[in-house]
């Protein structure tokens, strides 16, 4: 008869040599890692999300700029149908005046249809254009320049900025118009017939001339996008840089989304990239025109952006349109 103890000792051993065997045999396998490694787990787990939420405090694409030339307070009495901004550069002092004088003129509608213009400028390396940008801002109160460096790869800079002036100082605006210092735009056009101010606002609205292109691998292009910034064979459609129109909630949606999107020089592909984010798709509309067109009175009552226009013309160009306005086509 075995005593008790002999039973137990019996059990004891039994049990160890099972723990032994199970621990050989599983020890390569991913149970017994798994079994030890819980509290390691969690805590990737926990770093994960970590890393997670620092993603989201410290922006891809942080914008941190300060405003050098700013008009706070421009939208602060009554809320525009549309603002206008305009990227520009320090010397087009010309072109600056003639859309001040022409279509950019804020008081060309006088039936309650408000229109704020903006133009858009970065810190120049020369200070001496950058004092001729501040009296001229003095003069005329409609410059908006924050402190990155003004160049053509900054393009994208300027635009998110005017989208950040929009969502912070004037948010509630129902439209905005994105153009550059050489480009004719019909108003009358833009303002009666596209948006209507009488019609009830959009939101999520986004127009302009849609291109549906990729990337162009020349070096020698002014559009030259190197594959390691974006691999992708194919842009999302965007609409031409020269002239698009959007509601105005567009313009905080698209500037919160570029803080967590890689910079693009490309201002008009970055802003379509955003759009993609955002599931907002860019309506075609062929009043726009990125090209040149000659002016005739009939063409041009059609359209709603024209390019390259120098200040000379879009003088002309003005003054005809208004002066014929009895005339038919
Ligand atoms: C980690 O993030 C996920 C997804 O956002 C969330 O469900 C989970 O609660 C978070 N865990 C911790 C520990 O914060
Ligand atoms: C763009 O602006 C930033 C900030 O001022 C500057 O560091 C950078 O050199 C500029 N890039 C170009 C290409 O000018």
């Amino acid at each position: 008869m075995p005593s008790k103890v002999s039973c137990l000792y019996l059990l004891t051993v039994v049990c160890w040599a099972s723990a032994l065997w199970y621990l050989s045999l599983s020890r390569p396998s991913t149970s017994y890692v798994g079994q030890l490694s819980i509290p390691i787990r969690q805590k990737t787990k926990l770093t994960k999300n970590v890393t997670f939420s620092n993603i989201r405090t410290r922006p891809l694409n942080p914008h941190s700029f300060d405003f050098v030339i700013n008009e706070p307070k421009k939208c602060e009495t009554e809320a525009p149908f549309l603002v206008i901004l305009i990227s520009t550069t320090h010397k087009e002092f010309d072109a600056r005046q003639a859309i001040r004088e022409t279509w950019g003129d804020e008081s060309t509608f006088g039936d309650g249809v408000r229109v704020l213009t903006l133009f858009l400028l970065g810190r120049n390396t020369d200070p001496v254009l950058n004092q001729m940008v501040e009296q001229e801002s003095q003069i005329f109160h409609d410059v908006v320049v924050e402190d990155f460096i003004d160049s053509y790869h900054n393009l994208t800079l300027k635009t998110l900025m005017g989208m950040r002036w929009v969502a912070t100082f004037c948010p509630k605006a129902q439209y905005v118009l994105k153009t550059d210092s050489d480009i004719y735009v019909n108003m009358e056009n833009l303002v009666y017939n596209l948006l209507k101010p009488a019609s009830k606002p959009r939101r999520r609205y986004f127009t302009g001339y849609v291109i549906n292109g990729g990337p162009i691998r020349d070096m020698r292009s002014k559009w030259y996008m190197p594959r390691d910034l974006y691999p992708e064979a194919k842009y999302p459609p965007f609409c031409s840089g020269t002239g698009y129109v959007f509601s105005a909630d567009v313009a905080e949606l698209i500037y919160k989304t570029s803080l967590h999107t890689r910079l693009l020089h490309l201002e008009d592909v970055y802003v379509g990239l955003c759009l993609r984010k955002l599931g907002i798709h860019p309506f075609q509309n062929s009043g726009f025109n990125h090209w040149k067109m000659a002016y005739s009175l009939c063409r041009y009552r059609r359209v709603v952006t024209v390019h390259q226009i120098s200040p000379e013309e879009m003088h002309r160009i003005w003054n005809d349109m208004t002066s014929k306005k009895h005339l038919k086509c």
